[in-house]
């Protein structure tokens, strides 16, 4: 059994935050964020949207088009690293908001692998018996961990959601190899340092940006198109296949630099890569499914075709997924 993809769906908030609006409140350019990154906007929830709130919203559309009922939903996985609360997680919220009664739930942190690591859990469990349908989520409301002091790191985020219904096929299609890496020692290269029990929230702490996103991106660039250029091609080993049968790519929308350096490294011209960071930004565990079901419901993926998705973050951790659909 391999676990087919049935539905997708997304959600981004209505608010734009542009590079023009982001002049305003730290020492940058809308020239330097685009050269540098590709980015020209990305959507910023409402103080009272959360990111369960937006997951409900993805999560409906990719049933909806799934043409799945709740009660037949045994798995619900949300990848995310901006739960609305420590505890519970957003898996459950989302089954209480959507009515899950048959499923367990539960979240995956692993920032902006969060999708990838969710939907290779899921599969893992379709592939032996244990669920049959599965809810895989990606959210993220970044605007609530990104530091809007500091500019090496507010230009990049954005916040949205998105998901993909999952259901046991023994057809051939689904999730034909997946991969999953990461290495713990290079954390301080991208973490947000306090607000966990080691470094918690006391009377006297001072809120001097520590509890935000830090990010020394210089470094974590060049891991970033080392590893996820060959997570990419393993997981395009595994299947037995090459770069020429692969329909689409759809990357982790993080810097569009990334994007094509990895392209270049896995042979993939730029015509079968998906790109919308320039609209959303780096949406963390939302990027991968926002970018797969945006180019989904624009005809970009037929039955049959060999789609691969991979992804990359703070742990650091990254994989990649290849799909037959
Ligand atoms: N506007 C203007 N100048 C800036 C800005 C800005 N917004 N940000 C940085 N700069 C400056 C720096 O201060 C530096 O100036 P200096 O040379 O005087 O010191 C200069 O631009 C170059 O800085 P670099 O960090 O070398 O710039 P780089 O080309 O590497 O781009 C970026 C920075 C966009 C962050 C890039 O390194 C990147 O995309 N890194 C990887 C991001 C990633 O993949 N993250 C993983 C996922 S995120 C997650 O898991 C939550």
């Amino acid at each position: 059994m391999k676990a087919r993809i049935s539905g997708t769906g997304s959600f981004a908030p209505p608010a734009v935050m542009t590079n023009a609006d982001l002049e305003k409140i730290v020492d940058t350019s809308d020239e330097w964020i685009i050269t540098r990154t590709g980015i020209r906007e990305r959507r910023i929830a409402s103080e009272d949207m959360t990111c369960a709130d937006m997951s409900v919203e993805a999560s409906r559309r990719a049933l909806e088009m799934a043409g799945c009922d709740p009660k037949d939903i045994d798995l619900v996985i949300c990848g995310t690293i901006t739960p609305d609360y420590r505890l519970p997680s957003n898996a459950c919220i989302l089954q209480e908001e959507i009515g899950f009664p048959n499923a367990v739930g539960f979240d995956v942190a692993a920032a902006c692998a969060g999708f990838i690591s969710a939907l290779s859990v899921a599969n893992a469990y379709i592939a032996t018996g244990q669920h049959k349908r599965a809810l895989v989520v990606g959210a993220e409301k970044l605007s609530s961990m990104t530091n809007y002091s500091d500019r090496n790191t507010c230009v990049l985020f954005g916040d949205a959601a998105g998901a993909v219904v999952v259901e046991a096929c023994d057809s051939g299609h689904g999730v034909l190899s997946s991969c999953l890496r990461s290495n713990g020692s290079y954390r301080p290269w991208l973490w947000a340092k306090t607000g966990g029990c080691k470094y918690p929230y006391t009377p006297d702490f001072t809120f001097d940006g520590s509890d935000k996103i830090y990010m020394n991106g210089s470094d974590v660039f060049k891991v970033a198109v080392r590893e996820m250029g060959a997570a990419a091609n393993r997981v395009i080993a595994d299947a037995g296949l090459t770069a020429a049968d692969i329909a689409l790519f759809v990357p982790h929308q993080a810097n569009v630099r990334i994007i094509d350096a990895m392209a270049k490294r896995i042979g993939l011209p730029r015509e079968k890569v998906y790109v919308n960071i320039d609209r959303y930004g780096n949406t963390s565990s939302a990027s991968v499914p926002l970018a797969l079901d945006e180019a989904n419901r624009q005809g970009r993926i037929k039955p049959g075709d060999h789609v691969v998705m991979v992804a990359f973050g703070g742990g650091l951790i990254w994989g990649a997924a290849l799909v037959k659909w």
